[in-house]
């Protein structure tokens, strides 16, 4: 068999399956192979996939069917799936797409080398947890200015609608020593903002360091300019975290913090382990603490049982709450999981209503939020140039909003003042703001 001497990543998913393809790719490269930017020329193919709601493997399938006519033109292409969904579906995965050369898990995942060079032991279908290298390999750099730093795998809160416990395996801290070590691998490789994640970051343990604890050590240890992390799962924000926001400027003010729902008894449900009153509270610390804060957060429409007035409390939620930005989803059933077992009764067409009304709402939160912005400079990541003018810079403020701006002698990566002139729902405006002005 001839062994692939280029490979190409296709990423579904989140930040995390993003971190992990940045992993495997250095696990592949490592190994001798080359990546290349099209999958029309690469000998090895893989996908990495989500299985949080059908659709997303859905896509995933559609995507995996369409790549068979590489096989078609050049018999030696191998595909390899990887990630959550192939967790999920392991050897069914086979079943459901036969020309799949490979299916690892999302732990297994980086035995891909040693998979295709068909080293003892290993097999085309490995979906085990637990993988002691993992917090050893080093991710490569997808761009010159941020990258994401892992401080933990899987997740143990099995909230009744999610897959991602099932699929990624229960939290495992990574080593905080090596956490430190890989920040500051990247800020000497010039990386100014790093993102730390974790399915539910204010969980992390690791010893007696807890995650606030982890910061710490981090900001003491590391020079890294601008930090950001999540998910914040909000039973386990605790006040000393924010005090800590509150007072360093190296950590961005920016906080992901999932709602899902504004009705205690689908909060209940949904096994969230915390009430609209308690989320309310922590929200009021950190508005009392941090004067400037961008807050977003995740939505869960039509969960079983989900009555209308239930879902207006979570439009009054969301008003409350003011979010910046929300992801906003309407629930799809996953095999396996405890609310699999509940009927799923709210019919497609109210569950689509349902998001629709939230969306507009949110919409128009949005609107305002970054209206507000207006007048402020924000230091901001030069991350490109805007995705419809080319004309324009495209940078990344401290709140994670994105911001256009005009300038000559602009850098990729570069930190530069921008001030807000306007602002719709979804962008800013601004013009930098120049040193001798
Ligand atoms: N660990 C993160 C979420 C990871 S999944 C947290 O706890 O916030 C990202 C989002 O997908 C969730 O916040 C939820 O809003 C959504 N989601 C998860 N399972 C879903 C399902 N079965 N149907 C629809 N959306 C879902
Ligand atoms: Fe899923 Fe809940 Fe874990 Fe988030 S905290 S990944 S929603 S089980
Ligand atoms: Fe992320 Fe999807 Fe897996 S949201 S953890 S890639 S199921």
């Amino acid at each position: 068999m001839q062994r692939p001497r280029t490979f190409h990543i296709v990423t579904f998913g989140c930040q995390m399956n993003l971190a992990d393809s940045s992993t495997l790719a250095s696990a592949l490269m490592t190994r001798g192979l080359s990546r290349v930017d099209s999958e029309d020329e690469a000998d090895l193919i893989v996908v990495n996939t989500c299985s949080v709601r059908e659709k997303a493997e859905q896509r995933a399938i559609g995507r995996l069917n369409e790549m068979q006519r590489h096989k078609r033109t050049r018999p030696h292409t191998k595909l390899a799936v990887v990630g959550c969904m192939a967790q999920r579906l392991k050897d069914e995965l086979i079943d459901v797409v036969p020309h799949v050369d490979y299916v690892l898990g999302t732990d297994r995942q980086f035995e891909l080398p040693d998979v295709i060079d068909g080293i003892e032991g290993t097999s085309k279908v490995m979906t085990a947890f637990g993988h002691e290298e993992i917090d050893r390999l080093a991710p490569i750099k997808e761009n010159s200015f941020s990258a994401f730093v892992t401080i933990s795998r899987g997740c143990s809160n099995y909230c009744s609608y999610c897959i991602v416990p099932y699929v990624r395996g229960v939290e495992r801290p990574h080593d905080p020593a090596r956490i430190v070590q890989s920040i500051n691998e990247l800020v000497d490789d010039g990386v100014v903002e790093i993102t730390l994640l974790g399915q539910n970051v204010n969980s992390y343990r690791s010893g007696d360091l807890d995650f606030p604890g982890l910061l710490r050590r981090v900001l003491d240890e590391t020079p890294a300019r601008r930090l950001r992390f999540m998910t914040s799962h909000p039973k386990d924000l605790s006040r000393d975290l924010v005090d800590l926001m509150a007072g360093e400027p190296r950590l961005l003010p920016h906080i992901h913090l999932p709602l899902q729902s504004g009705s205690d008894r689908v909060l209940k449900k949904m096994g969230r382990k915390y009430t609209v009153q308690q989320y309310f509270e922590t929200v009021d610390y950190i508005r009392a603490r941090m004067a400037y804060v961008s807050l977003t957060t995740d939505l869960l429409v039509g969960f079983p049982t989900e009555t209308r007035e239930e879902f207006a409390e979570t439009l009054e939620a969301t008003r409350r709450a003011r979010y910046d930005s929300a992801f906003m989803f309407r629930y799809s059933v996953r095999p396996g999981t405890a609310a699999a077992r509940m009927q799923d009764d709210v019919p497609e067409g109210e569950k689509i209503d349902r998001l629709n009304t939230l969306i507009e709402l949110q919409q128009a939160i949005a609107l305002e939020c970054n209206q507000r912005e207006v007048g402020r400079v924000c230091e901001s990541v030069v991350e490109g140039t805007s995705r419809r003018s080319r004309h324009l810079w495209r940078a990344r403020t401290e709140a994670n909003k994105t911001v256009l701006f005009e300038g000559d002698g602009i850098e990729v990566g570069q930190v530069v003042p921008v001030r807000v002139l306007s602002a719709d729902a979804f962008t800013l405006h601004g013009a930098l703001v120049r040193e001798d002005g």
